[in-house]
């Protein structure tokens, strides 16, 4: 995507090859700042902090720090306790662990001075290959929604999508998942406006309002509460979101709050979709309410608030007092019968017939 008209991806290698660069989201949206990460350390900081997030891009950034931890220790136990390292940063999306796996298959084969290189190398394969998942998942999402707008019989009438979280470019190394769909459609001239849920406790939804506004795609930042009440209005078309986590059966694990919108929508005839790239498929997980780790964040993001003072300057304020009990968990499930369909680099499948999309050759565009 473009920042100031320059195309830009969300992690890319130091030009002295010593790290990555990487979009601090922390500071989003108040401020573009960019970070070098030059070690696994940084790396590990980076995703647990959530300076980097997102599904896709975690996968990415650890794929990097691995390869960055064989620097140092490329032997079998430095490959070991770094994978380790890295994956624990943060349990839930599966793609981490997917690119983390992808690279140590890659290198363990090798010999300890080859690794570091190899792994730099795969990182970069994924990398790309991101790229071009999500931007041909986009473009199968982005004839739904012109089908859909079409559908609504008026040719001026913008076709009402709600999302929730952030899964836009920068939670992926470029074009995002479902905000691929959003922007691919809107370039191509449909009529569209997005509801963008708030996504309490860390707000992504202001990061997706960041990137919408940027693209001039219309869109309308809501509490994450008035979603099912747009709905009952005939205010929302369809809902479109990501995911971190997703089962072969077609259960999508998201960020929280997910599932309440799936349950709206379900309520209210609204379809309901998932923009899934092929790394977020655990086709190992059969039980997705049994089997997929969900991270608790702890209650101070619960307890505080950041933003920016009255001077510009970030700050955060305490909204209850430091020891009110709080629960985070950051993620939920959405069963698969609140699922309309998958979006994916392969087609648009019902969650009954995912597997399918993928044991079936690609069809040809
Ligand atoms: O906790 P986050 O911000 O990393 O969670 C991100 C999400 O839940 C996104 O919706 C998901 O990763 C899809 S991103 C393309």
């Amino acid at each position: 995507m473009k920042i100031h008209g320059e195309p830009t991806r969300s992690i890319w290698p130091l030009p002295d090859g010593s790290g990555v660069g990487t979009i601090d989201q922390a500071r989003l949206p108040h401020r573009l700042a960019t970070l070098e990460l030059r070690d696994a350390a940084a790396v590990e900081q980076a995703i647990r902090s959530m300076q980097v997030r997102g599904a896709p891009l975690i996968g990415v950034a650890g794929a990097y720090g691995l390869a960055m931890a064989l620097r140092a220790h490329a032997d079998d136990a430095g490959l070991a306790s770094a994978h380790q390292r890295l994956a624990e940063t943060r349990p839930t999306a599966v793609n981490l662990r997917w690119a983390l796996d992808r690279v140590r298959r890659r290198v363990a084969p090798l010999a300890p001075g080859e690794r570091a290189a190899a792994a730099w190398d795969e990182a970069g394969r994924i990398a790309d290959e991101d790229v071009a998942i999500n931007h041909a998942l986009g473009a199968h999402g982005a004839r739904l929604l012109a089908e859909r707008q079409r559908g609504l019989g008026r040719p001026e009438r913008p076709l009402n999508v709600l999302t929730h979280c952030n899964a836009g470019w920068i939670a992926t190394v470029d074009y995002g998942t479902a905000l691929s769909a959003v922007y691919q459609a809107h370039d191509a001239g449909v009529p569209l406006h997005v509801w963008v849920d708030e996504t309490r406790p860390r707000n992504q939804g202001l990061l997706t309002a960041w990137e919408l506004a940027a693209h001039g795609v219309p869109y309308t930042l809501i509490a994450d509460n008035a979603g099912g009440h747009l709905m009952q209005r005939g205010q929302v078309d369809m809902v479109i979101v990501g995911a971190d986590r997703v089962t072969r059966h077609g259960d999508v694990c998201n960020k929280i709050g997910t599932y309440l919108k799936a349950l709206a929508a379900h309520d209210n005839g609204v379809p309901f979709y998932a923009a899934v790239p092929s790394p977020t498929i655990d086709w190992q997980v059969r039980d997705a309410l049994a089997e997929i780790p969900i991270e608790d964040r702890g209650g101070d993001e619960l307890r505080r608030v950041g933003g920016l003072d009255a001077q510009g300057q970030p700050a955060q304020v305490a909204i209850a007092p430091p020891d009110t009990p709080a629960a985070n968990p950051a993620f939920d499930v959405t069963p698969a019968r609140l699922v309309t369909g998958i979006i994916t680099e392969r087609g648009i499948a019902a969650p009954s017939a995912l597997a399918a999309l993928f044991t079936q050759p690609a069809a040809a565009e």
